[in-house]
C-alpha cells in the first residue's frame, strides 16, 4: 500500500521496504520487466531447441531400416482372469492361453508367431457366465453387456476389446508442454530414444550446437546417456548443466597465508592486493583487505595533492563469450562534497575491450564492449575524480581484474 502521509519526504511512497522515491519505484519496475523478459527468452529458446531435437529424432527414425537378427511378433497381452504360457515372441514360437476357474476361453487357445511377424488366430479372452461380472474392461473401460458377449467402451489412450492396449505413438504436444524445463529434457530424450532399437543420443544431438543435450560433454550409456562436467564443476540436478564449485568456501584451494582466494568459474585464483610503495612524499596504508588509503601528506607537495586518496581492488569472475555490452562494475562515492565527478580508464592490460560511462550523477559503470573468449585475465584501472568549481578535490582508483573462464558456463 502507499500513502504520502507515512513518508516524511516529499514525492515518496511508503512500501514494506521503507520510503521509496518515484525513481526508485520505476527502477524496481524496470528490473522486474528485465527479469521477466530474460526468463521469457530462455523459455522460448528451450522450446526452440527441443523442436529441433525432435526434428533430428524424427529424421533419424525415418532413416532407420536396420537388419533384424531376431524377427519377432508384437507383445501379446495376458487375458484378464487367465494366463499366458510361453514368453518368447520369436518367429516360429507358440504361446498358449488358459482361463481361471469360472471362466472359459473365447478365441485362440494357441497362437503362433508367423513368418510375416503376425500372430496366428485371435486374441483370446476369458469369459464369465455374466458377461460383465468379471469386470473384463481394463484401464477404466466401461463394460456393456450383450447376448453372450460384452463390449468395452475404452477411455482415451486405450484400445482393444478389453481396453488392454495403450494407443501407441507419442503425444508430442503434451510432452513438449511439460518439457520446458531442462530437468525434463533428460527424461524426454531418454524416453523417446527408448522407442528406437539403439540410439546414441550423444552422437545424434550433441554434435550440433542447436540440439545439444549437455552444456559440456555427453557419454552414451545403454538405453540412456549422461552429461559430464569439466573439473571445477558439478553436474546440476537437472542433469545437463554444470554448476561451478566454490573452492574458496569449500576450502578446496591452496592459497597461502596472506593471499585471498577468489572463486572463478571452473576454479579459483589466489590474489594479494598490495598498496603502492612510498614515493614523492606519498605513501599508502592498507585499511582493509581490498583497500589502501593515502597517508596524510604535506599540502605544499604537488605530488601528494595529485595522488589518489584511495585505491581499491576488485576481482570479477566471468564466463567465456558473454554477450555485450555488459555492465561489470559500478563505482560511486559515499562522501560526495564537490559539484562534479569524472570517470576515466587510466590503464591496464586489455583495456580496449572496456568503456566507462556515467549511469547517474554519482555513479560510473565499467562496461565490457566486446565478447572475450576465455581463458583470459583482463586488467583495467579506473579513476574517479571529484571536482568543485573545476578544482580537483580528490581521486579514487579502482583496479579491476576480470577472470574469464574457459567455458561459457
Ligand atoms: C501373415 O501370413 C498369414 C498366413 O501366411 C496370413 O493369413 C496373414 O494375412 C498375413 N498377415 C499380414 C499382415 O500380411
Ligand atoms: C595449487 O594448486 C594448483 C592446482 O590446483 C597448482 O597448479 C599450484 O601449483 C598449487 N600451488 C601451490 C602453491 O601449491
Ligand atoms: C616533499 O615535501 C616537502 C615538504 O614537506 C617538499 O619540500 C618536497 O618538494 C616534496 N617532494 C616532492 C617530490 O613533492
Ligand atoms: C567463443 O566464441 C567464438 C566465436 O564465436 C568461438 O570460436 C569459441 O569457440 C567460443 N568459445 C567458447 C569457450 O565457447
Amino acid at each position: 500500500g502507499n500513502s504520502a502521509e507515512n513518508c516524511p519526504f516529499p514525492d515518496t511512497w511508503a512500501f514494506s521496504q521503507g520510503c521509496l522515491s518515484k525513481r526508485q519505484v520505476l527502477s524496481t519496475i524496470r528490473q522486474m520487466q528485465k527479469l521477466l523478459s530474460t526468463q521469457e527468452a530462455a523459455q522460448l529458446q528451450g522450446m526452440r531447441n527441443l523442436k529441433k531435437q525432435l526434428t533430428v529424432l524424427q529424421n533419424s527414425v525415418h532413416k532407420q531400416i536396420l537388419p533384424d537378427p531376431w524377427p519377432s511378433c508384437p507383445h501379446l497381452a495376458v487375458p484378464m482372469n487367465g494366463r499366458k504360457l510361453g514368453r518368447k515372441a520369436l518367429v516360429g514360437h507358440e504361446v498358449h492361453f488358459l482361463c481361471d476357474a469360472g471362466f472359459h476361453l473365447v478365441g485362440s487357445e494357441t497362437r503362433t508367431c508367423l513368418d510375416n511377424r503376425t500372430w496366428s488366430g485371435q486374441q483370446p479372452f476369458c469369459k464369465s457366465i455374466n458377461d460383465c461380472a468379471s469386470n473384463p474392461c481394463a484401464n477404466g473401460g466401461t463394460c456393456v453387456d450383450g447376448i453372450e458377449r460384452y463390449t468395452c467402451l475404452c477411455p482415451s489412450g486405450w484400445s482393444g476389446s478389453n481396453c488392454q492396449s495403450p494407443v501407441t505413438g507419442l503425444d508430442i504436444p503434451i510432452v513438449l508442454r511439460s518439457a520446458i524445463t531442462s530437468s525434463h529434457l533428460h527424461a524426454l530424450v531418454v524416453s523417446i530414444s527408448a522407442l528406437l532399437p539403439d540410439v546414441d543420443e550423444c552422437q545424434l544431438f550433441q554434435s550440433r550446437w542447436q540440439t545439444r543435450i549437455c552444456v559440456h560433454d555427453c557419454v552414451n550409456l545403454p538405453g540412456s546417456y549422461r552429461c559430464i562436467c569439466p573439473q571445477g564443476y558439478l553436474l546440476n540436478t537437472d542433469l545437463n548443466t554444470c554448476n561451478d564449485v566454490d573452492e574458496c568456501t569449500n576450502s578446496q584451494h591452496n592459497c597461502s597465508r596472506g593471499e585471498i582466494c577468489v572463486n572463478v568459474f571452473g576454479g579459483f585464483r589466489c590474489v594479494r592486493p598490495e598498496c603502492p610503495k612510498p614515493r614523492h612524499n606519498t605513501s599508502y596504508i592498507k585499511t582493509s583487505a581490498f583497500q589502501c588509503e593515502r597517508n596524510p601528506c604535506p599540502m605544499d607537495s604537488k605530488a601528494c595533492r595529485t595522488a589518489a586518496n584511495s585505491i581499491s581492488f576488485h576481482y570479477l569472475p566471468l564466463q567465456s563469450n558473454r554477450t555485450v555490452p555488459r555492465v561489470l562494475f559500478k563505482m560511486s562515492t559515499t562522501r560526495f562534497v564537490g559539484d562534479s565527478l569524472r570517470f576515466a580508464i587510466t590503464g591496464g592490460r586489455g583495456h580496449s575491450t572496456f568503456a566507462v560511462q556515467r549511469s547517474d550523477r554519482q555513479t560510473g559503470e565499467l562496461i565490457l564492449t566486446s565478447p572475450v573468449a576465455g581463458p583470459a585475465v583482463l586488467e583495467v584501472e579506473l579513476e574517479m575524480s571529484e571536482f568543485a568549481r573545476r578544482v580537483l578535490l580528490g581521486k579514487h582508483i579502482f583496479r579491476v581484474m576480470t577472470f574469464i573462464s574457459q567455458y561459457e558456463f
